[in-house]
């Protein structure tokens, strides 16, 4: 085996976005883009020298092939070990849970989350540290900076590995190793939740679907749902991860996941429904005939959690991203619980989370996690769910219902408008950004705002700053926030979040999008929408 240096010219465009580096799979075929990268990335790590490094993906079209440049280069870098899922495979929260487990410096996880798969669709690419968590902003800076003065890598001349066979070769002073993808992640959920609880609920005939969306979690379901917790066979429908996802949008929400979404609306519908996305960390909760907003699924969990033995007396606080509607602070404030409100981007949790501010968080975008890892969570997040509902023995429907009565019902929905021109989005913006102070005061639709501004942040832990995070137009009980997606590959998608607070029992079972459409017409009229974009009309509703 010999070590080679490649000349290489760096590419102006690998800058990070809100998770990793994402690209369509054209760009990343590109001769030494993902090499360029690779080595980038080690450039910008100190002391990895002998380290492990965790290596996995979500199964996309061009996930093997990837992994076998990183196996090269990481050995041409002298990585100790390189732990690799089992055909490439990892969700983000095993690969997570791996890089603890196993003490590895760090570890990479190609996927592109929710966005589509396959030869025309997207790839991505991200780092977690030793912790598990996303790579910190400074780092993710640091990688851009050193990708656009890239003139060389190292990589080695070694035959493909097969990923296929679990164990170990070592080729000069690097170890590989396959592993079961899915082992240590199932082991590590029997030790947070009871799953003999969890057992008896299916025993009585509950009934579930898990929709894996042809993508990673299918094995990690079947084994858990399946396999461990005693649900029917077939409980785990597109179970088998493919490169382009069998065409599907591996995103869980009322738009991507409508097929499912409408079974669980039909009479022999199963109880609970759940879905996850790309690569595992998000997932949708479905009773019969009942969505289950991310605001409030967040909310739901916090207010069960200290009954899940494992947390009992470990409830230290909660934090969601600020888009995210504010359902769980009215449960914090009830339990005397601080609460944190954190850019977009699933990294600013991990400080709050490592110093046990925190001990679950989640974002409107469909994620939760808590303190069992620094990634989200998706087969967690349904595993609470399903303990909650064994020990209350309440259906879906009911869990959110009470919520609402106990604290109001949060109306809320996000609105994405995608593949928009960047130059005349930005310019609408500004242009909004300018206008912001005069709006308070002003009436639109019967609504007075009563305060505007732009989202700046500090860690509180850190003192990291993270400035121009998105819009605000607040209004009494109602709240309107705008900023531009950081995880599409082409043009901008603007996303405008809107969540609407509800006191009278009697409003509250109307269907969100309807109720919230009087606050949505405010957005379009505020921000001149037509005008600037062309567009008056929302790609996607969640
Ligand atoms: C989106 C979601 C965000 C999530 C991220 C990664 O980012 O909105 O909540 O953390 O994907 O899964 P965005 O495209 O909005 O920047
Ligand atoms: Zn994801």
């Amino acid at each position: 085996m010999d070590i080679c240096t490649v000349k290489t010219e760096p590419f102006s465009d690998q800058i990070c976005g809100t998770s990793g580096l994402r690209k369509k799979v054209s760009v990343f075929k590109q001769k030494n883009y993902l090499e360029n990268f690779v080595q980038s990335l080690f450039n910008s790590l100190d002391g990895f020298e002998g380290k492990a490094l965790v290596i996995g993906g979500d199964g996309r079209y061009f996930n093997a092939r990837a992994i076998q440049s990183i196996i090269r280069i990481a050995v041409a870098n002298q990585f100790g070990r390189l732990i690799i899922g089992q055909n490439g495979i990892l969700s983000t929260p095993a690969a997570s849970h791996l890089i603890v487990k196993r003490e590895a410096f760090g570890g990479i996880i190609l996927s592109a989350s929710h966005n589509p798969g396959g030869a025309n669709g997207d790839f991505g690419i991200k780092f977690d540290t030793a912790q598990g968590a996303p790579a910190p902003q400074s780092l993710t800076d640091k990688i851009s900076e050193k990708s656009k003065t890239i003139d060389h890598y190292w990589t080695c001349d070694m035959p493909n590995i097969d990923l296929s066979v679990i164990g170990e070769q070592t080729i000069g002073s690097t170890v590989i190793e396959i592993v079961d993808s899915i082992d240590d992640y199932a082991e590590y959920m029997q030790t947070i939740f009871d799953f003999d609880v969890i057992r008896g609920l299916f025993k009585k005939g509950f009934k579930m679907s898990y929709n894996a969306m042809n993508a990673v979690t299918g094995p990690y379901a079947k084994r858990i749902f399946e396999d461990l917790l005693g649900a029917d066979s077939g409980t785990v429908i597109n179970a088998t991860p493919l490169p382009d996802f069998g065409g599907l949008h591996p995103e869980p929400n009322l738009t991507y996941a409508k097929t499912f979404v409408d079974m669980m609306y039909q009479d022999n519908a199963p109880d609970f429904g759940a879905a996850s996305d790309g690569d595992g960390d998000r997932y949708m909760i479905l009773g019969h005939r009942f969505f289950t907003s991310p605001a409030d699924s967040l909310a739901i969990i916090a207010e069960y959690m200290d009954t899940i033995p494992f947390y009992q007396g470990r409830v230290y606080g909660v934090a969601r991203s600020m888009p995210t509607a504010n359902a769980v602070d009215y449960v914090a404030q009830a339990k005397n619980m601080p609460v944190y409100a954190t850019p977009t981007g699933w990294k600013f949790f991990s400080s709050l989370l490592e110093t046990h501010k925190i001990a679950l968080c989640g974002e409107e975008s469909f994620g939760t996690g808590s303190f069992h890892l620094s990634e989200k969570d998706g087969i967690w997040a349904v595993l609470c769910w399903l303990y909650i509902i064994a020990t209350t023995g309440k259906s879906v429907q009911e869990l959110n219902e009470e919520l609402w009565q106990k604290y109001g019902r949060v109306y809320n929905s996000t609105q994405n408008y995608e593949g928009l021109e960047i130059e005349p989005t930005k310019e609408m913006l500004l242009s909004l950004e300018k206008r912001l102070p005069a709006l308070v005061g002003e009436t639109f639709n019967g609504l007075t705002v009563t305060q505007t501004g732009l989202f700046n942040y500090t860690d509180p832990v850190t003192g990291e700053e993270a400035t121009r995070q998105g819009y605000m137009i607040c209004f009494d009980n109602a709240r309107i926030f705008l900023r531009l997606s950081g995880t599409g590959s082409s043009g901008a998608t603007l996303r405008v979040y809107y969540m609407k607070r509800e006191t009278q029992a009697e409003n509250m079972k109307q269907n969100a999008v309807d109720y919230l459409q009087s606050l949505a017409d405010v957005a379009v009229e505020i921000l001149h929408l037509e005008k600037y974009t062309g567009r008056n009309k929302p790609d996607v509703i969640t």
